[in-house]
């Protein structure tokens, strides 16, 4: 009896531990109703996605909002259970990084019909005349950083020999993902067609290459597979891995494999802490880097204008179409970082502490 009870308390603490752990409220007066700003966010990590909801958090406030800000652990259905209670709650705006690009139709067109606005925050959301704005890091640049830095590296414009890179991207139902990969690809394909790429795994497809819900296990198996079947002999000069969770993944996999000293050219995305030191001490050679800080700064200044009823000057009318509707869409630009620019990058401009690199 005594253990009966013993478990029925067990698990009712795990399900409202995991309830309470993922929604943040914003101080102050009951959210419920006039000046309510709901945040849907993917996922806890990357770590970026933290520091995004707490500055949106903090610049809503500071403009007089009060904000709840909500993690979806990567799960379309709980983002849209949660988003239809924020309907409900009378939200006047929804800022929204969709965990599925496609999956959100219902629930905005809902939003809509109560004149709630909507912001696309970082991802964008397919297939909805409902989106207001889409604010976000440029991320075909994203990708394109990343090929360049790569292509520059190992001198594939001048090179006689072959290399071999391996590919990953992120989730397929993430938009950014296609977004990411097509503007790596746009550097590396001509070298592909011209015999001075290899890939061994012959994987370079969007889909082949894609990451189930980002998740670094996935990406570290994947790599392990490939080490195992394709590496025995070559040598791999290059992986492109589309965010700094995966490149932590794939260098792990690379350690179990024997690499210790010399890795292959491992690109990233986020500078998350993990990717900054794995930087400085040459296990991972570049990151793109994208200031969340600005990102949340600009969403609240959106944000405040849509519900005020304000004009709004978007950056790019035109480009982003969600198969329903071109979203005016807000950009920022990425900023690529290695060894030679983590410091001025990161910390001088206060994103990091020395200290929470390691560095004092
Ligand atoms: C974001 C990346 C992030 C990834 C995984 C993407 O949509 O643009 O910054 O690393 O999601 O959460």
């Amino acid at each position: 009896m005594r253990r009966l009870l013993y478990i029925a308390l067990l698990i009712f603490a795990l399900v409202t531990a995991g309830c309470g752990t993922e929604t943040e409220k914003s101080a102050g007066k009951s959210s419920v109703g006039e000046n309510l700003v709901v945040v849907s966010l993917p996922v806890k990590f990357p770590e970026r996605w933290i520091i995004d909801g707490e500055e949106l958090q903090k610049n809503l406030k500071a403009k007089g909002y009060d904000v709840i800000v909500d993690y979806a652990s990567e799960n379309s259905e709980k983002q849209a259970f949660f988003l239809d209670k924020a309907i409900k709650d009378g939200a006047k705006c929804l800022i929204i990084a969709p965990v599925d690009a496609k999956s959100l139709v219902k629930i905005c067109e809902k939003a809509k019909e109560k004149d709630i606005k909507i912001i696309s925050y970082d991802r964008f959301i397919m297939d909805t005349e409902a989106v207001d704005a889409y604010i976000t890091f440029d991320n075909t640049k994203v990708g394109v950083l990343m090929g360049s830095y790569v292509a520059d590296i190992l001198r594939l414009n001048s090179r006689a020999d072959a290399v071999n890179i391996e590919f990953f991207a992120g989730a397929e139902e993430d938009n950014n993902s296609l977004m990411v990969y097509n503007g790596y690809m746009s550097v590396i394909k001509p070298f592909i067609d011209s015999g001075i790429v290899h890939t061994p795994s012959g994987e370079t497809e969007f889909k082949k290459v894609c990451t189930e819900k980002w998740m670094p296990e996935v990406a570290e198996k994947r790599m392990d597979r490939i080490l195992k079947d394709y590496y025995s002999r070559e040598k791999l000069n290059a992986v492109i891995a589309p965010n700094d969770l995966l490149a932590n993944a794939i260098i792990s996999s690379l350690g179990k494999s024997g690499y210790k000293v010399h890795y292959p050219v491992i690109t990233g995305q986020d500078a998350d802490k993990v990717a900054v030191i794995n930087i400085l001490n040459g296990r991972q050679k570049a990151t793109v880097f994208k200031d969340t800080r600005i990102l949340a700064k600009n969403c609240a200044d959106l944000a405040d204008d849509l519900i005020k009823g304000k004009p709004i000057k978007a950056d790019d009318e035109n480009s982003y179409d969600n198969r329903r509707k071109k979203v005016p869409t807000f950009l920022i630009d990425p900023v690529l970082v290695t060894a030679d620019n983590a410091i001025s990058a990161l910390v001088d401009s206060g994103y990091y502490k020395k200290v929470e690199l390691g560095l004092e």
